[in-house]
């Protein structure tokens, strides 16, 4: 007898290696500390210990490169799962800057009202805290059978590793985390929505 199986909804991550990030991260770098500088406080979303800047630095010069990236591989993203960009393009409706000192953290949390979010790593040290991602399927770990391996069928968290220059783009429905930054340095990201809008 020959088994045939389907799998259904499936939920993509995808990664980009941004290139000159080094150039790229050099800019974006005291930028954001300049931004500290103009608002210590910042707002509490899913920070803990951390620094959260406001969500429209994607209305500052000094963001628009990563925008412009970010935009990008949005569209390869979304037309890579068929999503109309011909009629539609997208647009970064907000952005902002995470600095997670030492032993600083984000809870589990989504991004309501965009389509697709991302991360783009500015300053990740060795042991600064991976971004974890949790399975969507909740009702799917009422029962977890036996398992002989870890497989996308199987997993329950997939974490990856903060890495300098990486972009992480994933459906913003989905849950995700930081853990927490054991090194010594700061760790400085910057986060973003995406949306869907008309061709003009
Ligand atoms: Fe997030």
């Amino acid at each position: 007898m020959t088994v045939k199986r389907d799998d259904w909804f499936p939920t993509p991550i995808w990664h980009f290696e941004v290139p000159n990030h080094e150039e790229l991260n050099q800019k974006l770098l005291p930028a954001i500390y300049a931004e500290r500088e103009k608002d210590s406080q910042g707002v509490n979303w899913s920070n803990s210990l951390g620094w959260h800047s406001k969500d429209y630095l994607n209305q500052h010069p000094a963001f628009q490169e990563v925008i412009k990236i970010a935009v990008t591989n949005g569209i390869e993203a979304g037309t890579e799962v068929g999503f109309d960009l011909t009629r539609f393009t997208m647009i970064v409706t907000n952005c902002w800057a995470i600095i997670n000192p030492k032993f600083a953290s984000n809870f589990v949390h989504n991004h309501p009202n965009s389509v697709l979010s991302g991360v783009y790593y500015v300053k990740a040290a060795e042991n600064c805290g991976g971004i974890f991602f949790r399975d969507p399927r909740d009702v799917a770990h009422i029962f977890m059978p036996n398992i002989t391996e870890l497989t996308p069928w199987t997993i329950q968290k997939i974490t990856y590793k903060a890495t300098e220059g990486t972009m992480i783009i994933f459906p913003s429905w989905l849950n995700h985390g930081v853990e927490a930054n054991l090194s010594d340095e700061d760790r400085l990201c910057i986060s973003f929505n995406i949306s869907m809008t008309y061709r003009t």
